[in-house]
């Protein structure tokens, strides 16, 4: 399954590099390519669609859950571990999937849920029949208080308690999400041999690695000690929560778990990569995630710079904080789109085309790993929905119509044609299309100018640019509103984060791709002037 990994200077592991040279595509399986016209994207419909991504230049995809799940928050609740979601398709065509996208160069990372499982899943179907059920210790179960409250105060991160009390033994079991998502207890020994064979089941199927759910969060306090009250120096989510998660997650102990899956995934060849996603608002918190000397995850997904604004300072505060900490054996990785944060065009770009590109020309840019989610490369924003129509389960349990994440998992745009090459026209659609004609894959393949064409052409040169791909970092002097950095000896980066325009000083030599592709090519002598949120990358003279 291995395509031809690129070398990189500085002695690195080369085979194992794909995932800090490469940029790595996030697929959400129900909403890319629909084969047989039920409205339900699936694994053949992406199988379909493989040339696309091969034009696109992109050396990963990542698969949001495939697994068996009733769906109650669109298959991150799991109720088998080693098998498909029938919606998605059947083993042999993710076997097919990945052995397709190996053939053109591309590996294949699956979402992996091991915080909490489906109520469905066996093993709590199985715990649900008392205190000396098999399965009733994979599970996390506490007495009520004497008023018989739920056990602690914790609280669900989709509203309400995170404890629902199951009558029959009249003890409460622990949610961190819906009550239909119960927490696996990482105490267990038995759950921990239980995810090392889910592990060997997949790396032996052929994929590369996992994204993991909630890596910060599997193991709990085992004394069930009450999270503290958010107080207000914390990041504005957890202020937002009311509590600070020290408890009920984000204990130390997720590294032992950590270091166990890592070489799980080095016995293997090629070694597998495990990314995590690491929702901890804190640099200092963030770097323990990738271990001691690379014996934890490969990449920890950051927090902090997703939820950050498009803004200059904020951007280049984050960037420098992570290149003064990571140790050099370390890599970042980079994203500000995803399945519950949004599109990039409207996340960061607040739907002004400007911006879209200049997030997707900085996110190629940066010393790292680029994630991008479906449809970025396009500039396709999120499709405004009525929150009373929500799949997503957490506005309504939440009552806050704001963290409805339906408006960025709807259908990919292929074309402008009823159906939008997503699905059969006059099929339903599990999600509405929105509006295909502003932006698909088929009419920006025409236009050079298109966001597409900028996305292609990015991920182009920083394929071909050493320097774009392992060069350090430094940040170079810019002007208010602007942030501008140098990666090793021979590229500048500068962008205009402002609506006025910027002269970013001490640059010479050539533009190799601009967000106005008029400027391609065209001479830097001692300073690049940019327009309202312009971007460009510069080829120093030597
Ligand atoms: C992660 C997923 C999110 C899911 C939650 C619970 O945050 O990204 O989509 O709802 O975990 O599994
Ligand atoms: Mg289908």
């Amino acid at each position: 399954m291995q395509g031809s990994p690129e070398g990189r200077e500085g002695g690195e592991d080369v085979a194992a590099s794909w995932w800090r040279d490469g940029v790595v595509y996030q697929i959400y399986p129900r909403s890319y390519a629909d084969s047989d016209g039920d409205g339900i994207g699936d694994l053949r419909g992406i199988t379909a669609r493989l040339d696309h991504l091969e034009w696109l230049g992109v050396d990963g995809i990542w698969l949001n859950p495939t697994m068996p799940s009733p769906n109650e928050d669109w298959g991150y609740d799991v109720a088998d571990y080693c098998a498909v979601h029938p919606e998605l398709g059947t083993l042999e065509d993710l076997d097919a999937l990945i052995a397709e996208a190996g053939r053109r160069g591309m590996r294949v990372l699956l979402d992996l849920v091991p915080n909490h499982t489906s109520d469905r899943h066996a093993w709590f179907q199985d715990a649900l029949g008392g205190h000396t059920a098999r399965h009733r210790e994979f599970y996390v179960w506490a007495d009520p208080k004497p008023d018989c409250s739920p056990p602690n105060n914790w609280l669900s991160s989709f509203g309400g308690p995170a404890w629902t009390l199951d009558e029959a033994s009249g003890q409460f079991f622990l949610h961190n999400f819906l009550p239909t998502q119960p927490d696996l207890n990482w105490w267990n020994e038995e759950v921990r041999e239980s995810f090392d064979d889910i592990l060997r089941f997949w790396f032996e199927r052929g994929i590369a690695g996992f994204r993991i759910d909630v890596t910060h969060g599997i193991v709990k306090d085992r004394e069930l000690r009450d999270d503290p009250a958010a107080t207000p120096d914390d990041h504005p989510v957890i202020q937002a929560r009311g509590q600070k998660q020290v408890f009920s997650m984000n204990r130390p102990e997720v590294h032992d778990v950590l270091r166990r899956w890592r070489a799980i995934a080095e016995a293997d060849d090629p070694k597998r990569i495990l990314v995590g996603e690491t929702y901890v608002l804190d640099l200092d918190q963030l770097m323990p995630f990738y271990g001691e000397g690379e014996d934890e995850l490969n990449l920890a997904f950051n927090f902090l710079f997703v939820h950050a604004e498009l803004d200059a300072e904020a951007l280049r505060e984050i960037v420098e904080g992570v290149e003064e900490r990571l140790p050099p054996t370390s890599w970042p990785v980079w994203t500000g789109s995803n399945h519950d944060a949004g599109r990039l065009a409207t996340r960061w770009a607040g739907g002004d085309p400007a911006r879209a590109r200049l997030a997707v020309l900085m996110l190629m840019c940066l010393r790292g790993t680029p994630f991008l989610y479906y449809g970025d490369e396009i500039g396709l924003p999120d499709t405004p929905l009525d929150p009373a129509d929500a799949l997503d389960p957490v506005p309504r349990r939440t009552g806050k119509a704001e963290r409805n994440r339906d408006p960025c998992r709807t259908p990919m745009h292929w074309t402008a044609e009823p159906g939008a090459g997503f699905t059969e026209p006059g099929a339903e659609p599990w999600l509405p299309l929105g509006d295909a004609a502003a932006h698909n894959v088929a009419d920006q393949r025409e236009d050079p100018g298109s966001p597409l064409h900028l996305t292609r052409d990015l991920i182009a040169l920083r394929r071909a640019r050493p320097d774009l791909r392992a060069g350090r970092y430094e940040t170079l002097p810019a002007p208010p509103g602007a942030w501008a950095w140098r990666r090793g000896d021979g590229h500048a980066v500068a962008l205009n984060l402002s609506g006025s325009e910027v002269t970013v000083d001490g640059l010479r030599g050539r533009v190799a791709i601009a967000t106005d592709r008029a400027r391609d090519g065209e001479a830097v002598e001692g300073a690049l002037t940019l327009g309202p949120w312009q971007g460009a990358v510069v080829e120093l003279d030597g």
